[in-house]
């Protein structure tokens, strides 16, 4: 079957899959090491995904008030609720401001205070003091596009560096061979070429999976391409049970309104007028972490007080904020609002509610990006050749819970790290050795085979069908109930996958086929989802489960591991890392987490 595809071979030393600000810092950086870079992406790298982030990077530059490395350290350990990595939350927190500074000079046009420093605006959870407060300003912002700027001078840097670019070539499958990773097998959506990438190291930076879920603000793109390759190789997937909702999704349209609209003092009532965070967060009020506000908003909604009709939904407060400054510091979400919900913040509240935002789950890696996996009980063995980086990755520094523009920064951190262990472990022109043709096989077999589908289960059909009951049986209050009846039903979807049907046969651009393997990609990490999730009985960061209310330290402060195999899920538990990476931080040790 595979021999009818003619096949199209490529040489390179390191090969990064996605184009958005992790796969981008990768590329840059690995080919700056004079190695021989290629970057495989579906979309135009400007229009990867992280040109949707808005609010900003965090990084403790103290421009706008005192703060420290060590004080972001401890927010993100909190905001984690004690399930991430401290040797790597150490790493991130204490390389941001070199990352954010470095971005400055690549050209990303921050906003500016008077004194001509980097602007720098508060969001949840990040405090002054070790959690004491008051709260730090320490996301650095580009106005209300601080995504859109970083990818335009990222991409602009990967060209200097002589990446190869490869775009709207979409990955199928990794070669893997004897458990390393060889490459990647692609195919040109333009022509319907099919591509063989030969590399040394080869690089997942292809975003979340938000889409297997049927409200996002995730792009459309976000279905998990990278996890979906990386469970058909046998790597298990991390803590996918964690899953963020964004308290600011604008009502019905799913669009994200920045956090930075309540760091510049926007605020929520429900139907009463009421602003109701202040009895849920006393302290951090409107900007207490998001698991917390979606909750206390999904509260409100279901004592009766949610705005509306349907009482479904809550108001987003912009209106008493001076126009311009809304103007200077928010002009996108103005414009947003505007388009998606037909209001002039300047006068009128922003209907929103929680929305699917963040994968905090996602493939394991260390601080230097290789995906490590369980083998001969060593929960930090590493799949030789292969990494991950950005949200497909789970290193883990969000645990279970990320603070917002923690990502930005998670992007840009560790995929530098990522360049540099490769340009300190590889070679330039190291030969590859052959391996045999069977070892496309597998990706071009499940090509073919849904390219000839003939059952009777449209990709959409089945998609929509996934995506409905990941919304309503893994949504922000799960119990176990509802999630015994989501297992019931995500897998019997899954099994839907050898009835799919698709129509168009052809190569060239065929949407159809593409859609579909972007499904395949996705269900995999849904069921995964959903079984992580019934297996955790306890409440932690965005997991709150209600037959568990409190948090489990003894049985369940452990990152959940799963495999998907042909419908067949495996658990288990691996350590969470309770060191840090230098004696300048003692372990932070876990207590109640309050705002
Ligand atoms: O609200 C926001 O601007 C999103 C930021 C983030 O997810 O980090």
């Amino acid at each position: 079957m595979a021999a009818s595809y003619q096949i199209i071979d490529h040489v390179y030393d390191a090969v990064v899959v996605g184009a958005g600000g992790s796969g981008l810092r990768a590329a840059m950086g690995i080919a700056e090491a004079g190695l021989k870079t290629a970057c495989i992406t579906k979309v135009f790298p400007t229009r990867s995904h992280t040109v949707a982030a808005q609010g900003g990077i965090a990084a403790s530059l103290g421009n706008m008030g005192p703060d420290h490395w060590t004080w972001h350290m401890y927010d993100t350990v909190k905001g984690s609720d004690w399930l991430g990595d401290q040797d790597a939350i150490e790493y991130l927190c204490r390389e941001a401001p070199a990352a954010v500074y470095e971005l400055e000079h690549f050209g990303v046009p921050f906003s500016r205070t008077e004194a001509g420093q980097i602007y720098q605006r508060p969001f949840g959870g990040m405090m002054q003091n070790m959690g004491n407060g008051p709260p730090a300003q320490r996301t650095c912002a580009a106005a209300d596009r601080t995504g859109h700027a970083m990818l335009h001078a990222l991409y602009q840097q990967s060209l200097k560096y002589a990446t190869d670019f490869y775009i709207e070539y979409f990955a199928i499958d990794l070669i893997m061979v004897g458990g390393e990773c060889k490459g990647v097998i692609a195919i040109n959506m333009d022509d319907g070429s099919i591509h063989r990438f030969r590399s040394h190291k080869t690089v997942l930076a292809t975003g979340g999976y938000g889409r297997c879920y049927f409200s996002a603000t995730s792009a459309h793109t976000s279905t998990g391409d990278g996890g979906g390759m990386a469970i058909r190789a046998g790597v298990p997937m991390q803590d996918m049970e964690f899953v963020q909702f964004h308290p600011t999704g604008i009502y019905g349209a799913g669009v994200l309104i920045t956090e930075g609209a309540r760091g510049e003092g926007g605020y929520l009532t429900n139907s009463q007028g009421e602003r109701f965070m202040e009895r849920y967060a006393p302290s951090a009020k409107d900007l207490a972490s998001r698991d917390v506000v979606s909750r206390s908003m999904a509260m409100e909604m279901r004592e009766g007080r949610g705005v509306g009709k349907e009482g479904d939904h809550i108001n987003l407060h912009l209106d008493h904020i001076d126009p311009a400054v809304l103007h200077e510091r928010l002009p996108g979400i103005s414009e947003t609002a505007k388009v998606f919900a037909g209001v002039d913040v300047t006068k009128e509240p922003i209907p929103v509610t929680p929305t699917v935002h963040y994968n905090m789950g996602g493939i394991p890696t260390n601080y230097h990006g290789e995906v490590v996996t369980l083998k001969d009980g060593d929960p930090d063995s590493v799949v030789p050749g292969l990494f991950a980086v950005g949200e497909a990755a789970c290193v883990s520094v969000h645990g279970a819970n990320r603070l917002g523009s923690n990502s930005l920064i998670d992007l840009v951190v560790f995929g530098r790290a990522t360049a540099h262990r490769i340009g300190e472990t590889l070679k330039p022109g190291t030969a590859h050795t052959p391996i045999a043709r069977a070892a496309d096989d597998f990706a071009l077999g499940r090509l073919d085979g849904f390219r000839h589908s003939k059952g009777g289960s449209p990709t959409s059909e089945v998609r929509l069908a996934m995506q409905k009951t990941m919304q309503s049986n893994a949504a922000v209050f799960r119990t176990a109930e509802i999630l015994d009846e989501g297992t019931r039903k995500i897998d019997a979807i899954y099994q839907r996958m050898a009835d799919i049907g698709i129509q168009d046969r052809s190569l060239v651009f065929n949407t159809d086929l593409i859609e579909t393997l972007e499904l395949d990609n996705m269900i995999g990490q849904a069921v995964l989802t959903m079984h992580m999730a019934k297996a955790r009985h306890e409440s932690r960061g965005a997991h709150m489960h209600e037959d568990f209310p409190n948090r489990d330290d003894v049985n369940f402060m452990k990152h959940s591991l799963g495999w998907f195999r042909d419908g067949a899920v495996d658990l288990a538990q691996r350590p969470v890392h309770e060191y840090t990476l230098t004696d300048e931080i003692d372990y932070i040790k876990p207590k109640a987490r309050v705002y």
